[in-house]
């Protein structure tokens, strides 16, 4: 069951569109995965059209049990297959788990995932910050996947979050691996996304850089619009961007 946390220190990037791409692209191969919704701003519930439930991923975070988690599980609208996704929701009052107590950090998240079974695939949605809750998500993740936009902050933001996941790698988990950098929202006609795409390639290393970039397509706002994958909005922008997304599902299986 590996487990994925999709970060980035700036807001806007697509941290959530990536999130509901791979768990599009998980759906229609038959996978069975589960989303969970580390933000306070509740976009992949509210995306996902999830139904209510009974507790919230900030449940979970105060209580790290088998029957918090369960209560917290919901399967998500989508009306597609052959796969599923569930969903494990979000609430805005998650961010109270977002600062700093002063005390050892004892992961929460982590301890609630190891009572849970029967996913092929784990994507956990971080809030824009690197704060306590995307520590929550790196300590229970295998793999940490970077999202950014081709702009300068993008690339500082990279930086600190790349930091972020050294430093728990170093702490609390060991296993923990560096997926990769998403670039997203390329604007292939722009000759500064392609200096600030070659830049981080330069930085991390031109292999750190999942292929190939995910471009600028008003798909990406409509499917979140019909509350939908990527891959049913009918348009070449779709298909398009729905393939890029299979392709990163392979390269993270592999991982
Ligand atoms: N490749 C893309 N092409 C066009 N629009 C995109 C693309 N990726 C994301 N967007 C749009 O950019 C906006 C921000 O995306 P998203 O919500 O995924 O970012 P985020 O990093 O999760 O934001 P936040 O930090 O607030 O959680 C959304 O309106 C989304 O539709
Ligand atoms: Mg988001």
């Amino acid at each position: 069951m590996p487990i994925i946390s999709v970060l980035s220190l700036k807001g806007g990037v697509g941290k959530t569109s990536v999130v509901l791409g791979l768990a599009g692209a998980a759906v229609s191969r038959g996978l069975a995965s589960l989303v969970i919704d580390l933000d306070p701003q509740g976009n992949a519930t509210s995306i996902l059209r999830t139904h209510k439930t009974k507790s919230t991923v900030a449940d979970v975070l105060a209580h790290p049990t088998r029957a918090t988690i369960e209560a917290a599980l919901t399967p998500c609208d989508w009306e597609v297959g052959p796969g599923e996704v569930d969903v494990l929701a979000g609430h805005s009052n998650v961010i109270r788990f977002d600062s700093w107590t002063g005390q050892a950090f004892r992961p929460k998240l982590a301890k609630a995932l190891q009572q849970l079974d029967g996913y092929d695939l784990v994507l956990i949605d971080c809030p824009p910050s690197l704060g306590a809750l995307t520590r929550e998500a790196l300590a229970a993740s295998d793999l940490a996947l970077v999202v950014t936009t081709p702009s300068y902050f993008g690339a500082q933001g990279v930086e600190r979050a790349v930091e972020e996941i050294k430093e728990i790698q170093r702490t609390v988990n060991p296993d923990l691996t560096f997926a990769g950098i998403v670039v997203n929202r390329v604007r292939s006609v722009a000759e500064e996304h392609q200096y600030r795409s070659d830049e981080l390639g330069t930085i991390y290393g031109k292999s750190a850089l999942l292929k190939p970039f995910i471009p600028d397509r008003i798909a990406v706002a409509q499917a979140e619009g019909y509350g939908q994958p990527v891959g049913m909005v009918k348009t070449a922008g779709g298909r398009e961007v729905a393939d890029i997304f299979q392709g990163y599902l392979n390269q993270l299986l592999r991982k």
